[in-house]
């Protein structure tokens, strides 16, 4: 059963949701903090032991207290989430799987509509080490930014130094669309493909050395207890073979790439038709291909999921139902100063449809509260104000609102 019913790493709650008991004893520890690859990490790290009895539908309703919608990455991310978890059983209770192909994930879909948010929220679930960076951390050579591989240096450190137990965790790649490298001059220099063929071999089966080429200290410490003879015990290399990668990005463009395809097929009448959802829906290799990804990374990202746009409706439930809800921060902001801030329905909906037009997801949402809030949060501390109401009328006219608001005490 899930058990804890708060706690989001975007909320003030410890971020232990869902975590099998087991696994709740973890203590912050130097391994919590930012990681070597410029990475912000999440999860608790286990034991060398895994203790996993969640079912698909249970991951899908932890998720579903923090995303709003998304049904479909939501089921598609359980899955392989769970299928990771009984590979990874199988595998420790010694029942080998020969002919078992890794199910890593790519989610696509528009900007600012759920997909780091997503994984974020199902990370907290994740009872295996896990790992989270940004593409655009990395660098070809590894001397300018950081090295993939240090990735799965990071799982080790995340897994208590255990080597086992970093060999079955989950690496998760977000703005992997900055690692196209597009024919036509548009797209990001050469070093994305290098990055990429990094990728390859960690994605099916690879070994990592325990101390990076680049770690001049680390080097020598390992030559030093070679030479004394107490390193030779100790496995030298992290195997990736039952790594879980899962990979996203928002592939800005990609639409079109997949219309135009489409036409070319003949269909036309039927591709202009469809909107961007339907398009994403659509992707196929040869459209991340033609984006600019090498086939050979794509051909490792065999599980596909879009995320659909979020109209006004939905920006209206991310606002009203999501527990990592921004009126949350709002409420508590005023709340600081005494205030209380109530938030009215008709106010999240003209919130929503003021966001909806940023076209930028429920960050839209964020950019239009900046806005609304922005002279109430300056003014109200310093006055006799102690409660107000988010109106329609509030929203469309903050200034008016707040006039009138200073007047009445
Ligand atoms: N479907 C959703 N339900 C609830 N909140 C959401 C949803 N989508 C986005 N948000 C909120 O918006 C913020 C930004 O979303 P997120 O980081 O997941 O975007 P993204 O899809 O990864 O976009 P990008 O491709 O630009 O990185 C999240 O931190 C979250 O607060
Ligand atoms: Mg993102």
């Amino acid at each position: 059963m899930i058990e804890a019913t708060s706690g989001h790493p975007d909320s003030l709650g410890p971020i232990t949701a869902g975590v099998p008991k087991k696994f709740k004893k973890h203590k912050a520890s130097k391994h919590d903090a930012v990681t070597k690859a410029g990475v912000a990490e999440t999860a608790a790290a286990p034991a060398a032991e895994f203790s996993f009895n969640l079912k698909p539908h249970q991951i899908a309703k932890h998720l579903d207290r923090f995303v709003i919608g998304q049904r479909e990455a939501k089921k598609v991310l359980s899955v392989a989430l769970c299928d990771h978890f009984q590979h990874v059983r199988m595998t420790t209770e010694g029942l080998s799987a020969p002919f078992y192909q890794k199910q890593n994930v790519l989610l696509l879909g528009p900007t600012g509509v759920g997909k780091t948010h997503l994984i974020r929220s199902a990370a907290e679930m994740i009872g295996v080490p896990f790992v989270k960076a940004d593409a655009t951390k990395f660098s070809e050579t590894g001397y300018v930014g950081g090295d993939v591989d240090d990735l799965v240096r990071d799982l080790y450190r995340r897994a208590g130094n255990n080597v086992k137990t970093a060999e079955h965790g989950i690496i998760y790649l977000d703005e992997a669309d900055k690692l196209a490298t597009r024919g036509e001059g548009g797209g990001r220099d050469v070093s994305g493909r290098g990055v990429q063929t990094n990728l390859l071999k960690l994605m099916e089966d690879g070994d990592v050395p325990l101390v990076s080429p680049n770690d001049m200290t680390g080097q020598l410490q390992a030559a030093m207890s070679a030479m004394r003879g107490s390193g030779a015990a100790a496995p030298e290399v992290i195997n990736t073979r039952h790594i879980l990668f899962i990979v996203s990005g928002a592939f800005s463009g990609i639409d079109q790439i997949i219309r135009d395809r489409l036409m070319g097929m003949g269909q036309t009448k039927a591709a202009k038709l469809q909107n961007v959802d339907q398009l994403y829906q659509q992707a196929s290799t040869a459209d991340l291909v033609t984006y600019g990804l090498e086939p050979e990374f794509v051909g490792r990202l065999p599980v596909r999921v879009a995320c659909h746009g979020l109209d006004a409706d939905d920006l209206f439930d991310v606002l009203r139902k999501s527990e990592s809800s921004l009126i949350h921060q709002y409420e508590r902001a005023f709340a600081a100063y005494g205030i209380a801030c109530e938030f009215k329905d008709e106010g999240l909906r003209a919130l929503a449809a003021l966001a909806s037009g940023e076209n930028t997801g429920a960050r839209g949402l964020m950019t239009v509260c900046e806005r609304v809030f922005r002279d109430l949060k300056f003014r109200l501390p310093n006055s006799r104000v102690k409660k107000f109401a988010v109106t329609a009328k509030l929203v469309e006219a903050p200034t008016d609102e707040l006039k009138r608001l200073l007047k009445a005490t």
